[in-house]
């Protein structure tokens, strides 16, 4: 059966490696960036040299944008699964976090999503499969100090998977979040080495994840026999604990 996924990110760490795997697993796929053109272009040249017979397209959205869903939902054909891994965070106590990256942090992480759920439900119940996963964060169930709005958002995501989970499940689709603890890409470029090596000495397994660590369970969540996991969080955190 040809199956085609859109994932919202697939410029980022976690996507591209998302949009690698499922493309060896037979995926057709929507590539979606916001400012990494370059990424995603060079991505796309070379899975259609590895899968001549599977489709890729790339699309651009910056999702802070109120009609950017809409866009970017007129530009697609058939939807089996959607991963959505686009995000971003603002370090700060919470006084100094300005109005508009909060409206952006809320865009981003929790209007679009929601959006394109809507819009895209009806693609998605006419699927044999029906897949969604939010890449989420361990820090939508534990909170972290200097990321309060992030957390918020994360959070969120995760509360919006606990309730849209039961208005689809009988229409044959599942949604669930991967929330991954720290991971290594470059969301975490700002930080120094050794402000790295004290996180990574919080977590018992004591390393950041590799975003294939990550991708291996969205990847899980896309298999046949995955069809009765709906409406959960799934952190993937080694040990690092919610
Ligand atoms: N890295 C971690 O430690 C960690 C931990 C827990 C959760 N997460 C979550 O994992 C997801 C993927 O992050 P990553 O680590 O792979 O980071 P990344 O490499 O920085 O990727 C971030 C992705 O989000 C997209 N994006 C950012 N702002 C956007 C906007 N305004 N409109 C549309 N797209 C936008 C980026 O697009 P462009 O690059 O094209 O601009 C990129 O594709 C995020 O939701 C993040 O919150 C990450």
């Amino acid at each position: 059966m040809p199956k085609s996924a859109l994932i919202i990110g697939a410029s980022g760490d976690i996507g591209m490696t998302v949009a690698t795997e499922m493309a060896a697993d037979g995926w057709s796929l929507y590539l979606h960036y916001h400012q990494n053109q370059t990424r995603v272009t060079t991505l796309q040249k070379q899975l259609l040299q590895d899968y001549p017979k599977q489709d890729f397209f790339a699309i651009q959205a910056d999702l802070t944008q109120e009609d950017a869903v809409a866009k970017l939902t007129g530009q697609l054909f058939q939807v089996d699964a959607v991963i959505y891994t686009a995000g971003a965070t603002t370090y700060g106590l919470l006084p100094e976090v300005s109005a508009t990256a909060l409206d952006h942090l809320w865009q981003v992480h929790v209007k679009a999503p929601i959006l394109l759920m809507q819009q895209l439900q009806a693609k998605l119940a006419q699927s044999p499969l029906g897949r969604v996963v939010l890449i989420g964060s361990i820090y939508g169930g534990r909170g972290s100090a200097m990321e309060v709005p992030y957390s918020t958002v994360k959070g969120a995501q995760s509360a919006f998977v606990n309730a849209y989970a039961q208005e689809v499940a009988s229409l044959g689709i599942t949604i669930n979040v991967v929330a991954p603890g720290a991971v290594d890409t470059k969301m975490n470029n700002q930080f120094t080495t050794a402000e790295r090596a004290a996180v990574a000495a919080e977590i018992p397994a004591g390393a950041f994840a590799t975003p294939a660590q990550i991708a291996y369970w969205v990847l899980s969540l896309m298999a046949p026999a995955a069809d009765y996991m709906t409406g959960q969080t799934l952190y993937v955190n080694g040990g690092w604990l919610k």
